[in-house]
Formats: C-alpha cells, structure tokens, sequence
C-alpha cells in the first residue's frame, strides 16, 4: 500500500482558492506595512507592527512567511521581502552571543530555502554558521542547552526539537557526521525524559550541567509542572517527525505517533487547542500557534504513513486548520497579522490572544502542502 498523498486527498480546491487569494491580499499588506519599520514583523498592537528586538527568535518567519508565498503566488514581491528580511537578520548573527538554541527557526527556514532554491553562497554561510552555534550548545552530557543566563547551563526545553533539522542540514551538506549525531542524542533524550508515557510533554527540563542527572522539570510556558502546554506539544509533534525523515529511526516515527494521538485525544469539539491542555476551564485560552504547527506535523506525519493510517491525521489536521480560520482569522486589512488568538505564555497576561508571525506561518505551510507543494522547509535538502 503507498504512504498517503494529502495534496490528492484534499478535494475541497475551492478552499485552497479562496485561501490563496485571501493570504495573498493580506501578506501583501503586511509587506507594505514592515517596509514603513526598521525592524522585523513579529505582532501587531492597534493595526501596526510592534517593535521587536533584531535577535528575537521568532524573526526568521518573517522571511519564511515570504518565501512560502513566493512559492504560493509566484511574486517577485515577496522573494525580494524575504531577501531584505534575511540582511536585516545578519546584525543578530553578528551578536551571536545573545542567540539561543532558536538559530534553526531563525535560519534554516529562510536562508536554507534560498541555498535550496538558489544555491546562493552567502545564505548557505548563513545556516552553516547557525548550525556551528546550534552544536555548540551541545552538553556531552547528551542534550542542547536552551537558553543564556547564569544557572540555565543545564536547561532544556521541548521547543529544540525544530531547531535539530538544522543540524541534519549541515550533516548532509557537510558530510561530517558530528552534527547529525548531536541531534540524535538530543531527540534521545527529549523521548527519554520530556515525552510522557500518555503522549503529553514537559515543556522544560533541568538537567545537573556537570553530570547529566535529572533536576527538575517546570512548567515553563504551561500552567503548571506535569501539565501540557499544547504548543510544546505541537513542537514534540512535527519535530519528531521531521527526526525520523531525517534518519529513519521508527522510534521517532511511533513517538510522534503517541504525541499526535494524545494531542487529538484533548482537543475540544471547537478543534481548537487550549493553550494548556490541562489548564482550568476558565479563561479558556486558546493558542492557535499550537493548532496551525500541530496540522503542519499531522500532515508530515500522515504523508510518512500508509494510506489507511494516514488518512486519520490528515483528517484530524484539516479539522484543526478550518477550525481554527474560521474562528480566528482577521481577514481586513486593518492589521498585517492573520491568526488572533496566539498565547506567548500562560501566564503571560498581555500575551494571551494575540498576533504571532509564526501563527501565520505554519497556517500558509499547511496551505500550500495541501496545495501540493512538497518543498518542506525544515527539510530544504530533500
Ligand atoms: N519557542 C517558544 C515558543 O514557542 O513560544
């Protein structure tokens, strides 16, 4: 039996058609908005983009958001955002101290599309060079250090399972291992210690920097410790997935499987995913970043699977993904930003419901899976 095809298994064209045309108009939009600001889209406050620091980890999607619909629509407007976004970034590579473990959401996505694309020299210099900083981080005591800051030498967090892809890219261009085997020791140990024998997650884990024993495990961007924040879960999701096309491994394959069972198994009858899968019932917040990378995994996933397994992914993110346009998505053109109903954090007050670039993002990858597009950005090399 084939791997599942979701592109042919998605019938509803005119769905594809009208988001096209509809993300066109509105990134349009928000291209010429970024161009009236000297710094990188990120969210929005009253219709305008807010300020953001050039070393802010979100601030490759901007790029990638440009490349996707360069591949969605075809114009030149938004290869040459994506290009000016990409020497924007450089000023964040030169403070390269202040970067976290985030240089794969900030680069691979971008810069490594244009070398995949274009095989332009100076973006390849520009991943190789994240992926450098990336394996760094490495403890040997076989995890990625997450974050800066004195006493966060042992941290690591669920959210790095995107940035290993990074590393696979640079094992592939290079040809030395080194790379590839710092990520599988980290994805080891984030099934080891952060999946859950449900299928939930912890967000964060603290390990002894000096001898790799377990600390503790808080509850970071979640409610609380032991509860399930849905965004890390949708991290865990995709990122084991894109692990497993990189190196085969089935036990990446079945991880992803578990977390992907566990993450349909709590979402509500709005198919939209709380920000905490375990939070109280009031507020009842909503993260739509969590929705839109869940459906990104669930449709890698499906495609990884035989057809009759596949089908029950592909069909859980399509739920998600018009769940979640219908309910949240800010069509006008009074504000640049699509998704409304992002959460920084839980207890982030003035982050909960708001505009993420990265919440669009993933929206317009799943688009244009679905329209056929199998040029997967966390996997330029394929
Ligand atoms: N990686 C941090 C976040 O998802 O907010």
């Amino acid at each position: 039996m084939p791997n599942f095809d979701i592109a042919a298994a998605f019938t509803d064209k005119a769905w594809l058609t009208d988001m096209s045309a509809r993300l066109d108009k509105k990134m349009r939009y928000g291209v010429e908005k970024a161009r009236q600001v000297d710094y990188m889209p990120y969210s929005t406050e009253n219709g305008q983009w807010k300020k953001t620091d050039i070393g802010w980890w979100t601030n490759g999607f901007w790029p990638a958001n440009m490349w996707q619909m360069y591949r969605m629509a075809g114009d030149e407007l938004y290869r040459e955002e994506a290009l000016r976004a990409e020497t924007m970034l450089d000023e964040a590579l030169r403070d390269f101290k202040n970067l976290s473990h985030d240089v794969g959401f900030m680069w691979l996505i971008h810069s490594g599309v244009r070398y995949a694309l274009e095989k332009n020299q100076d973006s390849f210099d520009r991943v190789l060079y994240a992926a450098d900083m990336l394996a760094a981080r490495f403890n040997p005591n076989g995890f990625i250090r997450a974050w800066n800051g004195q006493g966060r030498e042992g941290w690591a967090i669920v959210d790095c399972m995107m940035n290993l892809p990074l590393l696979y890219w640079a094992a592939e261009v290079t040809g030395d291992p080194r790379y590839r085997l710092i990520a599988v020791r980290h994805a080891d140990t984030t099934m080891a210690y952060f999946v859950r024998p449900d299928g939930s997650c912890n967000h964060i884990v603290i390990f002894d920097p000096e001898t790799g024993a377990f600390l503790d495990n808080p509850g970071g961007q979640g409610y609380e410790s032991g509860s399930s924040w849905s965004r890390g879960q949708s991290w865990a999701l995709y990122g084991f997935v894109l692990s497993y096309l990189h190196t085969g491994k089935r036990e990446y394959l079945d991880t992803a499987k578990r977390i992907a069972n566990y993450f349909i198994s709590q979402i509500t009858d709005d198919w939209m995913p709380r920000c905490d899968f375990r939070q109280p019932a009031e507020p009842a917040l909503k993260d739509n970043v969590a929705g839109n990378v869940a459906a990104c995994g669930l449709l890698e996933l499906a495609r990884a699977l035989r057809s009759l397994e596949g089908r029950f992914y592909f069909d859980a993110a399509v739920r998600i993904l018009k769940a979640q346009e219908q309910d949240a998505a800010n069509w006008e053109l009074n504000d640049p930003a699509v998704f409304t109903k992002c959460t920084s954090a839980w207890h982030d007050l003035p982050g909960r419901h708001i505009t993420m670039t990265y919440g669009d993002y993933y929206f317009i990858e799943a688009v244009n899976k679905l329209r056929g597009d199998e040029l997967l950005f966390w996997y330029p090399n394929r």
